[in-house]
């Protein structure tokens, strides 16, 4: 099976690769910034009629939220125009389409976890960026998936796990947010999430749709910070209002997603984030 993945250094594609290692009958070709930047659709269309894959997995994305209020114009093409132009060269080649997709399409005011039909209504720039390619592809009508994931951590890049360890190291007391709540969720469960789908999509196109898939339990930003220090007992965190935060970027408030369809249509469960946590800081110190 030759698949063909786009993002090919951030968190999940990264993570793609150690887990598609395990299967003898995968053959990925990355198309990384140098072989597809993004940033040109056309570019992406022609990397996908050029290898003829059997799968396409896009796992590249403008991702910085804070930024995006500032580039919003080229965030719509990263995220929306290019991941179009995949489904439309999917649709043509008849290849089935895997992409990564936010609960940042939802404004998050209604308290409860969302499933796939709850209406969406992104409250900046990258949410509504990544709505543009929710939509596109959709539309393209290829064999499409969706996957719709939150809070995303690793030992890769750039992330709230690794962001604030760093922080910890200049300041003992971290301010972070308390009302703002959602499900973390490890790279390398959404890699291996992928790659169970990919194999039952290839084998059964009425599965395409939008789906769901976060860790488990759903918490706060303040909890998650609590859960990375536990062992490190020198570390205070203190428990701030959004409001309080002073962020230019809306973000919304609840975020939890119902995971219940994924779980329905192909068996996968909720992974729990503080196992991956573990994992991932275990990693990172070496
Ligand atoms: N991070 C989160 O918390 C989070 C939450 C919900 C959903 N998601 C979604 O999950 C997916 C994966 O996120 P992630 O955290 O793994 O992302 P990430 O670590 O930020 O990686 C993004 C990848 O996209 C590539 N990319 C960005 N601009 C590009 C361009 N113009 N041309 C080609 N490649 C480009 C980057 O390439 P370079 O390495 O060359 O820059 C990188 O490989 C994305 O669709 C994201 O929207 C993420």
């Amino acid at each position: 099976m030759k698949i063909l993945v786009f993002g090919k250094l951030g968190q999940v594609g990264q993570e793609l690769g150690v887990c598609l290692k395990e299967y003898e009958d995968a053959e990925i070709i990355y198309a990384d910034r140098k072989v597809a930047n993004l940033e040109h659709p056309d570019e992406c269309a022609e990397v996908i009629y050029l290898n003829s894959p059997d799968l396409i997995i896009n796992a590249a994305a403008y991702t910085n939220v804070e930024k995006a209020e500032d580039e919003e114009e080229l965030a719509n093409i990263i995220n929306g125009h290019s991941p179009t132009a995949m489904a439309e060269a999917a649709k043509h080649i008849k290849c089935p389409f895997i992409h990564l997709s936010t609960d940042y399409v939802f404004d998050g005011y209604e308290k409860g976890p969302k499933s796939e039909d709850h209406a969406v209504n992104p409250l900046n720039a990258y949410g509504r960026s990544k709505l543009l390619g929710e939509v596109g592809i959709v539309k393209s009508n290829c064999i499409f998936l969706i996957l719709r994931t939150s809070w995303v951590f690793s030992s890769y890049g750039n992330n709230f796990v690794k962001n604030i360890l760093n922080a910890s190291n200049d300041n003992k007391t971290l301010k972070i947010v308390y009302d703002q709540i959602g499900g973390p969720t490890s790279a390398k469960s959404i890699a291996r999430a992928i790659v169970a789908i990919s194999y039952k999509l290839l084998d059964d196109s009425s599965l395409k749709g939008i789906y769901h898939f976060s860790g488990i339990p759903d918490v706060s930003w303040s909890s998650f910070a609590e859960a990375i220090f536990q062992d490190k007992g020198e570390v205070q965190i203190k428990k701030i209002k959004t409001l309080d935060y002073g962020s230019r970027v809306e973000r919304p408030l609840d975020s939890c997603l119902d995971c219940s369809k994924i779980e329905k249509k192909f068996g996968i469960t909720r992974p729990f984030w503080k196992d991956d946590l573990k994992k991932v800081l275990k990693e990172l110190r070496g």
